[in-house]
């Protein structure tokens, strides 16, 4: 038996406790041999030329997969899939704001898609271009996104609830020569209006798209701005069909933005050839999915679980994919989930743990679980934040299927540690996303980078090359690529988490190491918001920090300092800087709470001591730190703190 790396580590240590299992196995193979290894899998693709090599590490920590491939990703999404299920549903919109449903079969999608990109094509879009979307939870969406693809466009999805600022940056960022949005987007009862949203962010942004494309809904029509915008019900009927137009394996097929440790996002690559492979592979070896069934990510094609499992990976697998518009709960109830996997025979359904714990809250029992036929469920995947073993553990209750949590992040594109069912189904630990998947050679190092003992923590690190599918770099940021991912420890990928492995492998993903917080599975900078904060004229000093929610996991909680002699009262200061944040970031922030103090509490050196204010918010176990300047100020920040039932 040859052991990968750790694992041989683990099973000297204790070989009675170590499992050999058909992942490890797999995986082993991925690491000593990836070129092989992926070689056999990207067979799963349909190629116009094959690859001169699998895999390029010529000029690390660049490395490229399948050079010189061709291929197009909306030919393997659709078109490949119309002569042996084009009957079949590709896409089921189900609208629970609306009441409304629509059933694309793959021959309908591919139709209606090559509609769009014909429409986008005649409005000057054409290979390398860039299309930013800003699209509510509709059919549209998605059409878009593969009509990008099918021309060799990049596109850029703004998720709904950023607010235009955060739009305009994006803007600037991606330089798109056009936008695809929706007059609005329903947000449970409330329309919200998408339109002023983008207007304002095209006025804010320096560059400016040639043409924005709207989707007008029933609920809210909105104006158009002449010479530039265009309705897309009247885009597509002029439009003629265009066909799939050949790219490399190594362009891009889109950028995603995510928060980094600064105001400024950044944005995620995502190549054509090695995602198309790894995320068809991973329908059936991690998700256990096989061509035919139906598979329901309830997220938003906003967020990377959007583009990879609502959009990509379903369809590269002749799937049946879900798109939900509507909440866990309040649309109508919290048997809306149990609804969709009845009226739609779901097999396999993918979340956020939030969601769960919305449930959980409204319905204890499970009570609602009893009106619906859940019999095709076979399994749960969980994402986007720690599942913690409550949510966890009641799921599985209620549900009586394996209940798996996995652990990914935007930049990887699919799960770096899961419990891969479609390989083998493996003891689960609550706590644990389980094992590394195949591709992932994840490891735990000190700040020296090197590794720590089983059951250390340290910080979560991927050995290079990544697998297929995760970042080649940030969009026209290689420097800042490599400062945020590839510098610190060298040879590594740095995924920003901490946690540990233990004897097992089994790996515990504890938390970031950096600014970034999980806002109902949402990922958001308090870097990001203490920027905004600081620019209001009374506040002298602020920090956000990321405190326990039952809900949503976390939430941000802001400390202000204001200036000497500001004399207005506090909570109007208060409901200023929270308005600033919706504002400029959006409501997705959900910056609710922020009390104002005399000082934050620091080290002799100055450094904030944001670690113990987190602990006396969440009501933990908190020691007096030696190396504070000024003790007495925490005893101020209980007390504000316990006066809004923080502490
Ligand atoms: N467009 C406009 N606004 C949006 C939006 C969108 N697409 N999505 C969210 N918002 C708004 C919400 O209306 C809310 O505004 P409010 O402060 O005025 O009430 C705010 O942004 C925060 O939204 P959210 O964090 O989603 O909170 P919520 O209270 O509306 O719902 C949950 C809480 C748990 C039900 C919800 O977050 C959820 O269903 N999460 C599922 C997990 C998920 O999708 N995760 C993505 C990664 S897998
Ligand atoms: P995002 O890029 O929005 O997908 O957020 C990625 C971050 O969410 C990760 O770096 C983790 O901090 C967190 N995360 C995602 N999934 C998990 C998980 N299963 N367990 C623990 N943390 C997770």
């Amino acid at each position: 038996m040859t052991l990968p790396f750790e694992e041989a580590a683990l099973y000297s240590a204790a070989p009675e406790k170590f499992i050999m299992s058909a992942t490890l196995e797999m995986r082993r193979r991925s690491l000593e041999d990836p070129e092989g290894f992926w070689g056999e899998v990207a067979e799963g693709i349909d190629w116009i030329t094959r690859w001169e090599q699998v895999l390029d590490s010529s000029n690390p920590p660049f490395y490229r997969w399948f050079p010189g491939a061709q291929l197009n990703t909306c030919y393997n999404a659709l078109d490949r899939h119309v002569e042996k299920r084009g009957n079949q549903a590709a896409l089921i919109y189900d609208s629970a704001v609306l009441h409304q449903r629509r059933t694309y079969t793959y021959r309908q999608l591919r139709d209606e898609v090559a509609l769009f990109a014909g429409a986008l094509a005649s409005h000057g879009v054409t290979k390398g271009d860039r299309v930013l979307l800003y699209m509510p939870m509709i059919p549209e969406a998605v059409i878009a996104m593969l009509a990008c693809a099918r021309l060799g466009a990049v596109h850029s999805v703004v998720f709904g609830g950023f607010a235009p600022q955060e739009l305009a940056t994006r803007i600037d960022d991606a330089e798109p020569k056009a936008i695809v949005s929706a007059s609005c987007g329903i947000e449970g009862v409330r329309v919200i209006e998408y339109k002023p949203l983008l207007d304002q962010a095209i006025d804010l942004s320096k560059h400016k798209p040639r043409t924005c494309i709207i989707r007008q809904r029933e609920s809210c029509e909105c104006d158009l701005t002449e010479g530039r915008d265009v309705s897309w019900q009247d885009a597509v009927a002029s439009a003629k069909p265009h066909g799939c137009v050949p790219v490399m394996a190594t362009d891009p097929l889109y950028i995603l933005y995510t928060s980094g440790t600064t105001g400024v996002p950044k944005g995620v690559v995502r190549d054509n050839g090695g995602h198309a492979v790894a995320l068809q592979w991973t329908m059936q070896s991690v998700y256990g999915v096989q061509p035919g069934e139906v598979y329901w990510a309830a997220s938003d094609v906003g967020w990377v679980v959007g583009h990879s499992y609502i959009v990509y990976g379903p369809l590269l697998n002749g799937n049946t994919t879900i798109l939900y518009e509507g909440k866990p709960v309040g649309t109508p109830d919290a048997g809306a989930f149990w609804r969709v996997i009845a009226d739609h025979g779901v097999n396999c359904m993918f979340t956020a743990p939030t969601a769960f714990r919305a449930i959980k809250k409204e319905d204890p029992n499970g009570s609602l679980l009893a009106n619906y036929d859940m019999s095709t469920l076979r399994s749960l995947f969980l994402a986007g934040e720690r599942s913690d073993p409550d949510t966890l553990e009641w799921a599985e209750g209620k549900l009586g299927v394996p209940v798996i949590d996995h652990w990914w992040q935007t930049e990887t594109g699919w799960a770096i540690c899961a419990n891969c069912l479609g390989i083998e189904h493996l003891p689960v630990k609550h706590g644990s996303p389980t094992l590394a998947v195949p591709g992932w050679d994840v490891q735990v190092v000190d700040e020296a980078s090197h590794q720590v003992p089983a059951g250390t923590t340290g910080a979560l690190v991927v050995k290079l090359p990544l697998p297929p599918g995760s970042l080649p770099t940030l969009w026209n940021d290689d420097d800042r690529f490599v400062s945020s991912y590839m510098t610190e420890f060298p040879g590594y990928y740095k995924t920003a988490d901490a946690g540990y492995i233990d004897e097992e492998g089994y790996v515990y993903v504890m938390s970031r190491t950096d600014d970034i917080i999980n806002v109902a599975g949402h990922r958001l900078s308090t870097g990001g918001m203490e920027e905004v904060i600081a620019a209001h004229a009374d506040v002298a000093e602020c920090a956000v920090m990321g405190v326990a929610d039952e809900l949503k996991g976390e939430i941000p909680l802001g400390f202000l300092v204001l200036n000497a002699g500001v004399d207005r009262p506090y909570h109007d200061i208060v409901s200023e800087v929270i308005q600033m944040v919706r504002t400029e970031i959006g409501p997705v922030a959900a910056f609710k709470t922020a009390i104002v103090v005399q000082r934050l509490p620091k080290t002799r050196s100055g450094k904030i001591l944001r670690g113990t204010m987190k602990k006396i918010a969440d009501r933990t176990e908190w020691r007096m730190p030696a190396t504070i300047d000024d003790p007495v100020i925490l005893d101020e920040i209980t007390e504000r703190l316990q006066a809004i039932g923080y502490a």
